[in-house]
């Protein structure tokens, strides 16, 4: 890390580094710049937890605390890339972005097992028990990202 970054970063710790988490700016922030990952979660159950419940449910706390966390506090709905990864006020910002320890630092999340299993508990509905490496097949927003990440840098390899 630059000393000219190492300071900008201590100074963006030290304005509030607790506010980052509180910082949400909603998938259509993130679309831009990963169309294929907002596409493939568009389309799944997390985009659509909220509709799933009744108008009388979507006004308990109970049912929002997993299927829509995020809409007290930060007026996001549903279950959103900023549930999972983090508040981006902060990091989604390009040269952050660029930057994978720089965007950690800055509030970007890896999403755990840990994590899944706060909503993907006992009390869910589900039939079956939770299983992590299958259900996080079924969640595939980056297989993607990554293939079209890897052609862009294959060509530009290729240009003389
Ligand atoms: C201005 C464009 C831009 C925006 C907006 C943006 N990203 Fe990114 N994001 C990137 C780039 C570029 C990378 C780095 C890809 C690479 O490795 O080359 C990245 C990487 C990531 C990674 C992988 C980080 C890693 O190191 O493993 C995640 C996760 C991510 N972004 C999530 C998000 C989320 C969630 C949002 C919306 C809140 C968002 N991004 C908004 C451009 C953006
Ligand atoms: C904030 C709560 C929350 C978190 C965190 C969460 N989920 Fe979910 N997930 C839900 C809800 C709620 C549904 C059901 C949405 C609906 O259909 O109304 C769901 C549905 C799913 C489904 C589709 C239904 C199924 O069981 O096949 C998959 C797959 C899934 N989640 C995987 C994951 C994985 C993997 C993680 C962790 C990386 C995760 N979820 C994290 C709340 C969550
Ligand atoms: C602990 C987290 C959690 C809470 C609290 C919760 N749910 Fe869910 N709900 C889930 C998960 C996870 C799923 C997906 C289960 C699966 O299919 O594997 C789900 C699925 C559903 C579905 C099925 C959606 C579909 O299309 O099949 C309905 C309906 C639902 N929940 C309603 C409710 C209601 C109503 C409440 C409040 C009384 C509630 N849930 C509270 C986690 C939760
Ligand atoms: C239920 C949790 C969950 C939600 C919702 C979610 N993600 Fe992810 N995302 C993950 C997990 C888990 C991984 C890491 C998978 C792995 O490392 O194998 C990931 C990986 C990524 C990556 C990394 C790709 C790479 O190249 O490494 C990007 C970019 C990303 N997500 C963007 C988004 C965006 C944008 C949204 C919303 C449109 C979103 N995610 C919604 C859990 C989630």
């Amino acid at each position: 890390m630059s000393p000219t970054r190492l300071v900008f970063t201590c100074s963006l710790l030290l304005a509030g580094a607790p506010a980052f988490a509180a910082d949400f700016l909603g998938p259509e922030s993130c679309k831009a710049c990963h169309a294929a990952a907002y596409d493939a979660w568009k389309s799944s159950r997390h985009a659509h937890a909220r509709e799933s419940l009744s108008p009388a449910q979507q006004k308990d706390a109970r049912c929002l605390s997993c299927h829509s966390p995020n809409e007290a506090d930060q007026r996001v709905a549903a279950v959103s890339c900023e549930t999972c990864h983090g508040g981006g006020h902060a990091y989604s910002a390009p040269y952050v972005m660029k930057d994978p320890e720089l965007a950690r630092l800055v509030g970007l999340q890896d999403p755990s097992e840990k994590g899944c299993r706060n909503c993907h508990d006992t009390s869910s509905p589900s039939l079956r028990p939770f299983h992590f490496v299958e259900k996080l097949k079924a969640l595939d927003h980056w297989s993607a990202e990554r293939d079209k990440r890897a052609a862009a840098k294959k060509a530009q390899g290729a240009t003389p």
